[in-house]
């Protein structure tokens, strides 16, 4: 009985131990969406169609933007594109979570 109770707990252990690894590791798109809400939506429309005619000739959803590797779309909104000014205030786990969010709106 206490052998058993043992063994649950050290694979319980195991498990919550994997979820936050994977946690840790995978970019959420689920988490990228509010950002991108709060700081693209305005000029990229909520499924990346543009609001802004120059934001409209570069759908995000599109072809051109979604052949760009994560590490240029990063550039992209940190550094700025043609006409876009840097975005401020995203980094990290958040730059992440906003590329994987990009990906989810390819037409
Ligand atoms: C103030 C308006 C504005 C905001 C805010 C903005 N963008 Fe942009 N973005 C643009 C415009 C305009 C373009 C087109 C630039 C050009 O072609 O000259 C663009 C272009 C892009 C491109 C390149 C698309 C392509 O096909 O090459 C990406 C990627 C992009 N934006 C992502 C984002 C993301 C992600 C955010 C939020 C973190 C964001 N933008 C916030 C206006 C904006």
């Amino acid at each position: 009985m206490t052998k058993t109770i043992r063994t649950l707990t050290m694979l319980a252990v195991a498990v919550s131990m994997t979820g936050a690894a994977q946690l840790a590791q995978a970019a959420s798109a689920t988490a990228g969406q509010p950002i991108y809400n709060a700081k693209c939506k305005m000029c990229h429309a909520a499924d990346g169609a543009g609001t802004l005619p120059k934001a409209k000739a570069s759908p995000l959803g599109g072809a051109a933007a979604q052949a760009k590797s994560d590490a240029d779309l990063k550039k992209a909104i940190t550094d700025g594109t043609g006409t876009m000014k840097p975005v401020a205030g995203i980094a990290g786990a958040d730059l992440d979570n906003v590329v994987a969010f990009l990906r989810t709106l390819k037409k």
